[in-house]
C-alpha cells in the first residue's frame, strides 16, 4: 500500500473529524536477530477525535504495544506517530514527557494506585509531581461524575476494585488530557464495576468531549465503543463501526477460523 493510499484509508478514519492520534508505518520489534519479535508490523491508524475506539485481538497481537507507542510511552522501531498535529516520533525525551503529561491520560489494567495515598492524593499525584495546579472546577466535575465524592479520603485498600479503577480513571482525567488510553480497564473488575467504568468512559466522550482508546477482550465492553479495531499478529486486520456484542463476537470467530486455516486477510 502506498503512503498516499494509507493516508486516505487508514483504519479508524472518520472523514470530516479531527484526528487525535495517527500512526503511519508504525513498526515495533523487541529484541534483535533470531529472537526478535515483531510486535507491530507497519500499522497505519487514525484515532478519531471525540470518539470511543476499542482495540481487540488475541493475546500477544500487539494491543498494548500499539497503545504504548501511540501514547509516547514506548519508542518505535520504524514509522511515525502524531498526537494531534505534533509528530512525537523524533521528539526529545524532555519534550515527549511534557507532551505526554499535558495531553495524555493512561489507565492500566492493574490500577497502579499508591497504597499509602488517599484517593484524592492519588488522583492529583501526576499533577503534583509536575508542579501543576489542578483546575478545581474540572476536578470536581470528574470526581462527581465518577461518584467518588464520598471516597476521597479513603486509601486504595479501603476501596472496592471498581472504586479503585474509578480513582485510576479520575487520575487519568485530572489534567483534562485530550486523549485517554485504557488498557483492559475492566479486566480486573466484576461485571457491575466494569459497567460503571465503561459508562464513565462513554460519558467522558459524549459529555466531556474526550477521546478514548480502550483495549478489551470482552465483546460486551467493546459494544460501548463507536468503532472496534481488530489486531492480529501486529497488524490491523479489520474494523467494525457501531459495534454490538453479537457482531463483535461474530467477527472474532471469523478471525479464529481464518487463523486456523492459515488464511491471513490483507487490508
Ligand atoms: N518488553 C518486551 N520485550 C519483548 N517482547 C515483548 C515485550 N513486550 C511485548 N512483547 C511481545 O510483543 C508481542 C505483542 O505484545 P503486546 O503488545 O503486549 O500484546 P497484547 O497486548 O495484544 O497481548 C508479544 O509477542 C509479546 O510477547
Ligand atoms: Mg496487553
Amino acid at each position: 500500500m502506498s503512503t498516499s493510499a494509507a493516508a486516505r484509508h487508514a483504519p479508524g478514519r472518520v472523514p470530516g473529524e479531527g484526528t487525535a492520534a495517527r500512526a503511519r508505518g508504525l513498526t515495533k520489534a523487541y529484541g534483535a536477530g533470531e529472537t526478535a519479535v515483531l510486535a507491530l508490523d507497519s500499522v497505519d491508524v487514525d484515532i478519531a477525535r471525540g470518539r470511543f475506539t476499542a482495540v481487540m485481538g488475541p493475546s500477544g497481537s500487539g494491543k498494548s504495544t500499539l497503545m504504548h507507542c501511540l501514547a509516547g510511552l514506548d519508542t518505535v522501531s520504524a514509522g511515525q506517530v502524531w498526537l494531534g498535529d505534533t509528530e512525537i516520533t523524533g521528539l526529545r525525551e524532555r519534550e515527549l514527557t511534557r507532551l505526554r503529561r499535558d495531553r495524555i491520560g493512561f489507565m492500566f489494567q492493574s490500577f497502579n494506585l499508591i497504597p499509602t495515598l488517599t484517593a484524592a492524593e492519588n488522583i492529583t499525584l501526576p499533577m503534583d509531581i509536575a508542579g501543576r495546579k489542578p483546575d478545581q472546577a474540572w476536578l470536581d466535575q470528574v470526581i462527581d461524575t465518577l461518584g467518588l465524592r464520598g471516597r476521597l479520603t479513603h486509601r486504595p485498600s479501603q476501596l472496592s476494585g471498581g472504586q479503585q479503577q474509578r480513582v485510576a480513571c479520575a487520575r487519568a482525567l485530572a489534567s483534562r488530557p485530550e486523549l485517554i488510553f485504557a488498557d483492559e480497564p475492566t479486566g480486573n473488575l466484576d461485571s457491575r464495576a466494569g459497567l460503571e467504568v465503561l459508562g464513565f468512559l462513554r460519558g467522558a466522550v459524549d459529555d466531556l468531549g474526550q477521546t478514548v482508546v480502550m483495549v478489551t477482550h470482552d465483546p460486551g465492553a467493546a459494544a460501548h465503543s463507536d468503532l472496534v479495531l481488530f489486531l492480529a499478529d501486529g497488524r490491523i486486520v479489520d474494523e467494525l463501526a457501531r459495534p454490538t456484542a453479537e457482531r463483535v463476537l461474530e467477527r472474532m470467530k471469523r478471525f479464529d477460523g481464518a487463523r486456523g486455516t492459515g488464511a491471513a486477510r490483507e487490508d
